[in-house]
């Protein structure tokens, strides 16, 4: 009876339910722009589109001009060309789609262009691009994970590789055995839908490797374990898709992995947002998968639709997204810096031994900087040994030596009474006929008759600067004055603002007097550890930048306020000098324990 109810109240519904947005009278709601997002959940890697799609949904519920439709690409090419054709046959084709997985990714590349539908790979590190300006990646390409990776594999002497048999374990292994060819004792692809490992690691074992690789995604933590129980007792290595949850399970069998993954912002809310809705932390995966949502709907909202005019919109920005600091490349290749993680106590951990690398990389980095200037310097003094200090010889020599060296805010002569007699450039003039003979590392000159490197100095051109002097002798071996070059002190940003960029650490430089030359907060430089007021609640720092004037090299923990400078944390710290003609600074790097 009660269907006959149902049956008989149909046709009023019908006649009472409202008349569709797009009548012609009602307000027109525009139509939402179709996305088609192709990922492997019927696959080995089923929880890794799950967790892109969880990400993406993320980025979606913040526009309501866009529609996702989500295909299953299953476990290869050949599925992901599949879920593509649906779409592309579908009535309303979709405007963009976005593929995971190297060879997903590959293989819709050309087809995606060939249809005209623009397309965004993710996790997708392996790609062989054949149409110019039409695929945009948000994954680092493997050769260039594979240059950080070197770094740290190449301590080691017997590399076993163990990696999925697909264009992702199979590209990097190659890519592998062509840089350590020679230290490669084994190398095996393994299906990655099955579980025992062991025939292949029993024979990787037999090869006693000091290192194995494993290209993995979420079986790593089986493998793990089965390595270890037919005895490997090799360090294990990892790249970017081996940080998954499962990781974490056995962490008796996985503490001490070493691996290469991107080094994200860590604060970004989808960190958060997600966690609150799935309970787990999103990896790379759905981290990139938020951003490619993000982006390409912001793109869509600016009125770009064609692959051209999106792709154009990608190619050469920069955005700052969940990812940390994004630069697309003219070839539509993000870029963002990689870093070293470890599994320590059963937790994803930034490796800590990374940190004395950064550190020796940037004291190498502003020790070649100092080097060449002093190199400069000392071959324009030779010139001008013959030359003279003063006349138009040594203006040219002065102008060579400004327009050699990028650092160089003008350069000068200086006779032996302290006394500027000639400068470049030109416009540098009103610098003639001023007296240097007090400032601390002219009358150093002056009583060594060596080269020096000024502490930073309040210069008379309105900054506070750096001064590189070397004496002149004429020809009879007579001291005739000086040729220096006045530097600004901007190439210590240059140099370590792209060193630090995405990481979760500080790099900062104090003269032993106190000074700090250097800092990521502008207004720190300039400003002395001893004397000045923002740091004298900051007991536990005095104390360090007193240990630091007296040691070249150290370690130690402090207090001071977070990079925000919003509330007072614990930092570590270690620090190492570069130095320049007897002058020391002290360059520091802290982190944040437990950020
Ligand atoms: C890649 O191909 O770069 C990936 O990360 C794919 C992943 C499903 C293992």
């Amino acid at each position: 009876m009660k269907f006959k109810t149902v049956f008989m109240l149909f046709p009023l519904l019908i006649l009472l339910i409202p008349a569709p947005a797009f009548s012609k009278n009602a307000p027109h709601a525009s139509p939402k722009t179709v996305i088609g997002v192709i990922l492997p959940f019927s696959s080995a890697f089923e929880k890794i589109a799950i967790e892109q799609r969880n990400a993406i949904d993320i980025a979606l519920a913040e526009f309501d001009h866009v529609e996702v439709i989500y295909k299953d690409g299953r476990d290869d090419g050949a599925g992901a060309v599949a879920a593509f054709h649906e779409l592309a046959e579908m009535e309303n084709p979709p405007t963009a789609i976005i593929s995971c997985a190297s060879w997903a990714s590959d293989a819709l590349h050309p087809l995606a262009a060939e249809k005209g539908i623009f397309h965004i790979a993710i996790g997708s590190a392996i790609i062989n691009r054949t149409e110019a300006r039409h695929t945009v990646r948000f994954t680092i390409d493997a050769k260039q994970e594979e240059r950080q990776l070197a770094e740290y594999l190449s301590r080691f002497n017997r590399i076993a590789i163990f990696n999925m048999d697909n264009s992702y374990g199979n590209n990097w292994a190659e890519i592998l055995k062509n840089n350590f060819s020679e230290k490669i004792v084994a190398s095996i692809a393994y299906d990655p839908t099955r579980k025992d490992f062991r025939p292949e690691l029993a024979h990787i074992k037999g090869k006693n490797p000091d290192v194995l690789v494993l290209l993995s995604a979420d079986n790593a933590g089986g493998i793990a374990r089965q390595a270890r129980e037919v005895g490997i007792s090799a360090q294990f290595v990892g790249t970017r898709p081996i940080e998954r949850p499962e990781l974490l399970e056995e962490p008796e069998y996985t503490n001490g992995l070493v691996y290469t993954y991107p080094s994200h912002s860590f604060r970004h809310h989808l960190i958060v947002d997600y966690k609150t809705a799935h309970g787990i932390t999103p990896t790379i995966f759905g981290i990139e998968g938020y951003d490619a949502m993000m982006t390409l709907a912001q793109a869509l909202t600016e009125g770009n639709r064609s692959p051209e005019a999106l792709f154009d919109w990608y190619a050469g920005r920069t955005y700052t997204g969940a990812l940390g600091e994004v630069q697309f490349d003219e070839k539509g290749d993000a870029g963002y810096p990689y870093m070293y993680k470890q599994i320590v106590d059963g937790r994803f951990r930034i490796a800590e031994f990374q940190f004395a690398l950064l550190l020796e990389k940037t004291r190498q980095q502003i020790d070649t900087v100092f080097r060449e200037m002093a190199e400069g310097v000392e071959k324009t003094a030779r010139a001008l040994s013959s030359a003279g200090i003063k006349g138009e010889e040594a203006k040219k020599a002065l102008q060579v030596l400004f327009e050699k060296n990028e650092h160089a805010f003008d350069c000068a002569t200086v006779d032996s009474k302290g006394v500027i007699v000639s400068v470049a450039p030109e416009k540098f003039g009103y610098l003639l006929g001023m007296d240097t003979s007090r400032e601390e590392h002219i009358r150093r000159l002056h009583a060594t008759r060596k080269p020096v490197f000024s502490l930073a100095i309040a210069t008379v051109e309105g900054f506070s600067g750096f001064d590189l002097q070397h004496p002149v002798f004429n020809r009879r071996g007579v001291f005739t004055g000086s040729v220096g070059m006045l530097t600004k002190p901007d190439f210590f940003d240059r140099i370590i603002t792209p060193k630090v960029a995405n990481f979760p650490v500080e790099i900062w430089m104090i003269q032993k007097d106190g000074r700090m030359i250097y800092d990521i907060n502008k207004e720190e430089i300039g400003q002395n550890l001893f004397t000045d007021e923002i740091y004298a609640g900051y007991p536990s720092l005095l104390k360090l930048g007193r240990k630091m004037a007296t040691a070249p090299q150290g370690n130690g923990q402090y207090q001071f306020l977070d990079k925000k400078f919003d509330k007072t944390v614990t930092k570590n710290v270690i620090w190492s000098t570069v130095a320049l003609h007897g002058t020391e600074f002290r360059l520091a790097l802290a982190w944040i324990e437990n950020d």
